[in-house]
């Protein structure tokens, strides 16, 4: 199976399936820094799935223009259905992102919420530069996504929660990535500094608003 077929699997009972593992502490992780692009006017959000984040988003900002890219046009359907009766300037694509034709040095801001996680470390690195050089020098990178605490227990907790989580989502959707890529180190590395983070469930999640240090 293709990670395209196995998200379009999964679109439907995403939302189900997230409430059931971890309530509403994802929404809080992908929601708690959306202020932060407020005024911002282009917005790239990557991998946004069902478009409960853009939602949020497109309601903090209304007025900015929006490119969402998806892998899964199943899941890109939710997010047009979910958005479709508030005015909004989002031009949806279905892509892969590694594959993907994105301008240059356009964006202001990119969102990347549990997605950079489908990437193994090689992959991600990778994923990460074409972001970086689709933003201009002054661009705030709003990135949400799963983390291991450095220790104690909250460190063997999410080590088996992303266990269970990568088994789930290599089963299901075909991905190959077998544990979370070092994200925030590489997104650093590509010239971008934290203005903003927020921490929930003992370290397990991590949101974080990076400033572009070109500026
Ligand atoms: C784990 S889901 C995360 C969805 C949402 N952002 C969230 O916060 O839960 C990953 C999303 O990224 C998309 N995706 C995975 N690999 C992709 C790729 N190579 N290019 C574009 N989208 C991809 C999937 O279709 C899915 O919608």
């Amino acid at each position: 199976m293709n990670p395209a077929q196995g998200f379009d699997r999964l679109a439907g009972l995403y939302r189900g399936l997230e409430l059931l593992a971890f309530g509403r502490e994802l929404e809080r992780a992908r929601f708690a820094l959306l202020p932060q692009l407020q005024y911002c006017r282009h917005i790239l959000v990557l991998g946004d799935g069902d478009g409960r984040g853009l939602q949020q988003l497109v309601a903090l900002n209304p007025t900015a223009e929006y490119d969402c890219l998806d892998l899964s046009p199943v899941m890109l359907s939710h997010a047009r259905q979910r958005l479709a009766a508030t005015p909004h300037n989002i031009r949806f694509q279905e892509a892969d992102i590694l594959t993907a034709t994105l301008p240059d040095r356009h964006f202001d801001a990119v969102v990347t919420c549990f997605f950079l996680d489908c990437f193994d470390a090689d992959t991600a690195a990778g994923v990460v530069a074409i972001i970086a050089a689709s933003l201009a020098p002054d661009a705030r990178w709003l990135w949400a996504d799963f983390a291991v605490p450095a220790h104690g227990p909250a460190r063997a907790r999410a080590r088996l929660w992303l266990a269970t989580l990568y088994f789930f989502f290599r089963w299901q959707t075909g991905i190959k990535a077998r544990t979370l890529p070092p994200s925030e180190a590489l997104i650093a590395a590509a010239g971008f500094a934290p203005i903003a983070t927020a921490s929930r469930q003992w370290g397990l999640l991590r949101s974080v608003v990076f400033q572009a240090t070109a500026a």
